[in-house]
Formats: structure tokens, C-alpha cells, sequence
């Protein structure tokens, strides 16, 4: 019986060995964790992460021959297909500080494998590492290899959260790189037979390890650079009176540009997204490519623009002060469908009211009040790190309030800014609210989720990312 090993229980990790183990019930699935918390929830009834359908697949196959577990040097030691998938953070301090990734983890992973293993492994990368990093943990692997074999596949994931049980069921593609030598065909063979249980042979590509691993970079700097597109274009919209979702409507309609991923809003989010452009513009300065590196970053600014807009029309439509204003958050992870809250935008659109001295109510579906609490005091960057080893919030955030449901959150609020699209937030009772809140009551969409139309006829002043603008705003210039 072949038998995997993952290293690292997360978003990535989880969800993608269960599938795994689902598709190959020959095959010995171990998802090791240096986290007892996070083990014992996969060996509970409440999964540590929130993913549509991960329940039903992990039921089916947990105990059968999906396995969670702390005994990392056990199951590391047995595997034939060891993953990692391992946090990578940007690094804080030393060379590189806020750009190259930080590969503390992924490098005591390898040392710890290359200590417990006592038979020939395939070692595959599955978190996003920077460029190169297969030779580096091959050095590792290989100093003190005891006559032991190593092969390093990299095997990126493109799973989107939310939707990552259909993403790995149905995946565009899987892409594999390894070494072009005998050993490392045969390694790209081995991996290949796992996938093809359940993937089209067509939809398995295969390159060399440092494609695969500068794909999955590109991959994500390409979609955040559309989102970034977009949202550019939000601002000329909102400028010359166009309408961001008739201009995203016509430009996809072009079958090269094609309609997904041009949805303007208030700034892309989540793990990746940000981390893997930074971790690209530091490859490129390192290899004296500064131009290119500036046109990545370009991406990140636009980013980041779009937040401090969003909050620069909140507070100027508002009279140019929120100083002791209740406002309704609706919303708190980086996207619906999951309570994951990394690299939200929320996080800083919610630190740049609270610096205008709003006080805050937030609602979200899925994100708990210590998460939030916990987000809202850390600082940049120090969010990718096991869960254990971020700092902890002590105290919380005095003008922050987390409420049970929207209707809570938006009582006697000046405004509700929506900063995450969930389905429940276009069916809310808008009267209901408007009749709660102070007057004049606002709407902040940073999604376009709600009926503007429906909206100003209850009375509610709306703005709406790259719509045309509420006449009350016309006179309310927000200067980015
Ligand atoms: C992870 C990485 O964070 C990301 O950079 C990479 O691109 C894909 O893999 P994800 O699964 O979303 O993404 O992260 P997370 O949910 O934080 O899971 C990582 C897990 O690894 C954590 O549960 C952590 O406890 C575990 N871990 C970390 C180890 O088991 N050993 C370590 O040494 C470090
Ligand atoms: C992304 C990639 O899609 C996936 O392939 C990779 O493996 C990991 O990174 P994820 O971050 O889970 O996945 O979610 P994604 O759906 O890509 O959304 C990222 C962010 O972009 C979210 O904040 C989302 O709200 C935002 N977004 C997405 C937009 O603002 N507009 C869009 O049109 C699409």
C-alpha cells in the first residue's frame, strides 16, 4: 500500500488529502500537524476550517484511510509521499524584510525528515515557496542522507478557497515539475498515478521543478493583477459617471479576456495573493530585474489604494469625521464562503475608521470575535505563522464590538460598510435597518451586493464601488 504523509493541517493541507484519500481508497492518507488544537478538531465533528462539502468527503473517509495526527516523525518516517504544505510567511526583519518569504518552517520540515527517514522518499512541495527552493531543501535533504533518496516534486495548489472541494474534484489542471533525470521522471510518474485516480490524463502537466514552482507565482500574480485592473477602473467610473459592472461586462465579453475574476471591489485578500506578488518582486530585484519587479508591485499599490479610498469616502461622505460614530461592519473574511480572515481587506479598512476614531460593530457569518479581535491588533505580516506563534491580543480593541447578526451590528449605526459579498447580506431586511439607524443612514457597498435602486428609495444614501455616484457624494469629493 502506497503510503502520503502531509506535513501541515491548514486550508491547503486538509481539505487537499481528503480528497486524496476520497479518490484513492488504496492509498494511506496521514495529515501530520505540529498543532495538538488543530489535530484534535480534524479528529472531531467540528473541522478547524469552514469549507463547503469538506465535511461529508473527511466523513467518509476519516478512520478509513484518512488519518489526522500529532506523531509527525512516525508518519513522516512510514510515508513513501511525503507533502508539505507548511506555512511560508514574508519575512519581517534580515534581507528581504517585507518581500522574500520567510522558509523557517518549511526548512525545520525538511530537517526533521531527513532525520526520521529511514527509507527513499518523494518529497513535494505543496505551499507556495519561492523560486529555487527545491534546490535548497534538497541540500538539506541530501547532506546528511545516510545512502537515503530524495526526489523533490513541486506540486502546486490552485485550489480558491470556498470552493476548494470542487476546485480539487474538477482541478483546470495539476501541474507537477521535477528533476529531468531517470529518478525524477519516475517520481513525477509516481505523483501522476496518485492524481490520475480521479484527473483526466490531459489535465496533468508536467515540467521542471522550477517552472512549476514560478507557475504557481505567476498564476496568482495574474489573477490579482486583474482584480487590481478593475479596481482601477472602479475609480475612473465612479469619476466620469461609467458603470464598473457595464465595463466589466463588456470587456469579458471579448473571449480573450474572458468574464471571470472582474469583479471590482474593495481589494483582494486571502493568503496568497499579496505574498506570492511580494515573494515575485523580490526574485525579480534579486536577479536585477527592476523594471519588472516595479510593474508587480504596481499590482500590490493598486491594492492597497483601493482600501484607503474606500475608507477616505466613508469618512468624507460622513462629514469629514466618524470621531465616536457607530458604524455597522458587515462582513469580516476576505471572501464569502469561508471564516478564513487572512489578508482581509476588512482588517484595513476596519484599522482606518478605528484611526478616524469610529466605533465599530462587526458582523460576519463564520469569523469568530477572538479572530477578529486578535486580526485588528496584529501587526502586518506577523498573520502566516502557526497559530500558536502569533501574538496574542490580551486586551482587544475598546471600539470594536462583535455582533450576533447584521440587524445587531447596523442598530443605531450611522453607516454599514459590506466588505465581504456573503449571499445572506442582499436578502437582509434593508427597512428594518434603515429604521434602526441614525438619519442620515449610509450604505457603504464595497462588493456591489445590495440594489442600490431598492436602497435609495428606503432612503439610505448608497455608495457602490466604480458606480455612478449618489449626488449627495458628487459633493463630497473623496481625495485618495
Ligand atoms: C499553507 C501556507 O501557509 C501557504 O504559504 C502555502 O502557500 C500553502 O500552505 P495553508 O494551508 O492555507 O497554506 O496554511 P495554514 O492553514 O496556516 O496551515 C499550515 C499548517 O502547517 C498549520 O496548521 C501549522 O500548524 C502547520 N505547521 C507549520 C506544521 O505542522 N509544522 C511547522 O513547522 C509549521
Ligand atoms: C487564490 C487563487 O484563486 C488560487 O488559485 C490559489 O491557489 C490561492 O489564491 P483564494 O485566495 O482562496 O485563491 O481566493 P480567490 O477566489 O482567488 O479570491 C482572492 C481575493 O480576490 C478575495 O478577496 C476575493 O474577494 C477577491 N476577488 C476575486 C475580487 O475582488 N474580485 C474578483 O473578481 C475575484
Amino acid at each position: 500500500m502506497v503510503k502520503i504523509c502531509c506535513i501541515g493541517a491548514g486550508y491547503v493541507g486538509g481539505p487537499t488529502m481528503a480528497v486524496i484519500a476520497l479518490n484513492c481508497p488504496s492509498i494511506e492518507v496521514v495529515v501530520v500537524d505540529i498543532s495538538v488544537t488543530r489535530i484534535s478538531a480534524w479528529n472531531s465533528d467540528q473541522l478547524p476550517i469552514y469549507e463547503p462539502g469538506l465535511n461529508e468527503v473527511v466523513k467518509q473517509c476519516k478512520g478509513r484511510n484518512l488519518f489526522f495526527s500529532t506523531d509527525l516523525e512516525k508518519h513522516v518516517s512510514e510515508a513513501d509521499i511525503i507533502f508539505v504544505s507548511v506555512n511560508t510567511p514574508t519575512k519581517t526583519r534580515g534581507l528581504g524584510a517585507g518581500k522574500a518569504a520567510d522558509l523557517t518552517y518549511w526548512e525545520s520540515a525538511a530537517r526533521m525528515i531527513a532525520d526520521v527517514s529511514k527509507s527513499n522518499k518523494i518529497v513535494v512541495e505543496k505551499s507556495t515557496v519561492p523560486v529555487k527552493t527545491a534546490e535548497a531543501i534538497e541540500r538539506i535533504l541530501t547532506h546528511n542522507s545516510k545512502g537515503i533518496k530524495y526526489q523533490i516534486l513541486s506540486n502546486p495548489e490552485f485550489l480558491a478557497e470556498g470552493t476548494a472541494i470542487q476546485d480539487l474534484f474538477k482541478p483546470d489542471r495539476v501541474l507537477i515539475g521535477g528533476r529531468e533525470t531517470p529518478d525524477g521522471l519516475k517520481a513525477i510518474q509516481a505523483l501522476k498515478d496518485v492524481y490520475a485516480h480521479w484527473v483526466p490524463e490531459d489535465r496533468i502537466i508536467t515540467t521542471n521543478l522550477w517552472s512549476a514552482e514560478l507557475s504557481k507565482l505567476a498564476a496568482n500574480a495574474f489573477l490579482a493583477q486583474r482584480i487590481s485592473s478593475v479596481n482601477a477602473m472602479s475609480a475612473l467610473c465612479e469619476a466620469t459617471g461609467a458603470d464598473v459592472s457595464q465595463v466589466s461586462h463588456a470587456v469579458g465579453k471579448d473571449s480573450r479576456i474572458g468574464p471571470k475574476f472582474l469583479n471590482a471591489s474593495v481589494g483582494f485578500g486571502g493568503s496568497c495573493f499579496q505574498k506570492d506578488i511580494l515573494n515575485l518582486v523580490y526574485i525579480c530585484e534579486c536577479n536585477g530585474l527592476a523594471e519588472v519587479a516595479n510593474y508587480w508591485k504596481q499590482v500590490i499599490k493598486v491594492n492597497d489604494y483601493q482600501k484607503n479610498r474606500f475608507v477616505n469616502r466613508v469618512v468624507s461622505s460622513m462629514f469629514n469625521t466618524v470621531s465616536g460614530k457607530k458604524i455597522g461592519i458587515m462582513g469580516f473574511a476576505f471572501k464569502k464562503d469561508t471564516g478564513d480572515t487572512r489578508e482581509t481587506p476588512a482588517i484595513d479598512v476596519c484599522k482606518g475608521l478605528l484611526g478616524d476614531k469610529a466605533r465599530l460593530s462587526i458582523y460576519d457569518p463564520q469569523v469568530t470575535a477572538d479572530q477578529i479581535q486578535r486580526d485588528l491588533t496584529m501587526n502586518k505580516f506577523d498573520w502566516d505563522h502557526p497559530i500558536h506563534l502569533q501574538p496574542m491580543s490580551p486586551t482587544g480593541v475598546k471600539q470594536v464590538s462583535i455582533a450576533w447578526d447584521a440587524y445587531e451590528a447596523s442598530k443605531d449605526a450611522h453607516a454599514l460598510c459590506i466588505l465581504t459579498e456573503w449571499d445572506e447580506f442582499k436578502t437582509l431586511d434593508y427597512r428594518r435597518i434603515f429604521d434602526n439607524m441614525q438619519k442620515p443612514a449610509f450604505v457603504f457597498d464595497g462588493r456591489n451586493v445590495v440594489n442600490v435602486e431598492m436602497l435609495r428609495d428606503i432612503g439610505f444614501i448608497v455608495y457602490s464601488i466604480g458606480k455612478p455616484l449618489d449626488p449627495w457624494l458628487k459633493n463630497m469629493p473623496a481625495v485618495a
